[in-house]
């Protein structure tokens, strides 16, 4: 990112991404809509499965999965620009904090002074670590 400090930014771009319903820009030339979706998810293979289960496509459907695409490249794109003019207009302030169960697992698992210090990231941990019955509970 073109920022002197990035880190922040791109944080707060993929936080922003993982609750977002995208995509949020319409550039689309279809006459139907294209559906939107909320990831959860900074992967590519997460966020397309999740957008073909919930619009009903197959990828050798496009030019719906094209579009679908594009438009959040798009609206992607609008969001990492408003988040530099923030920075340069001293206006910036995290909107999307990670969330109370990933601050959770930081607080043994991340960062060089946590207790196990064995994971970095920036994503959902519960959304890979989804059952953590038997680690934790011994
Ligand atoms: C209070 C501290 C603590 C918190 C909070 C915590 N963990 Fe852990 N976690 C541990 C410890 C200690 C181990 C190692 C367990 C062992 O060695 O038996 C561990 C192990 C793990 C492992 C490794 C499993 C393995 O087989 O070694 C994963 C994955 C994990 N935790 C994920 C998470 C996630 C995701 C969260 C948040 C939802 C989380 N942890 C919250 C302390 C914590
Ligand atoms: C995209 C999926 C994904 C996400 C998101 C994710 N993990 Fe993992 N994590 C994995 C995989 C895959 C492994 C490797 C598991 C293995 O090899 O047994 C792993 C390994 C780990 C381990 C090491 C376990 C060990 O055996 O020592 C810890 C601890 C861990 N993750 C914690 C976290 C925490 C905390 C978060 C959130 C900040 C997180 N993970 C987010 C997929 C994920």
């Amino acid at each position: 990112m073109l920022s002197k400090n990035p880190k922040k930014l791109i944080g707060e771009l993929y936080r922003w991404h993982k609750v977002t319903s995208l995509p949020n820009i319409d550039l689309s030339l279809l006459a139907n809509k294209v559906t939107s979706t909320v990831s959860g998810s900074v992967l590519c293979h997460v966020i397309i499965a999740k957008w073909l289960k919930k619009s009903g496509n197959r990828l050798k459907d496009s030019p719906q999965t094209l579009q679908r695409c594009s438009q959040t490249a798009a609206s992607v794109a609008k969001k990492t620009v408003e988040l530099l003019s923030a920075e340069l207009e001293n206006t910036f302030k995290t909107q999307y904090p990670f969330s109370v169960k990933t601050k959770s697992c930081f607080i043994c698992h991340a960062g060089a002074s946590s207790m196990k210090s064995n994971s970095t990231g920036k994503m959902n941990c519960i959304t890979c670590h989804t059952d953590l019955s038997g680690v934790h509970a011994k």
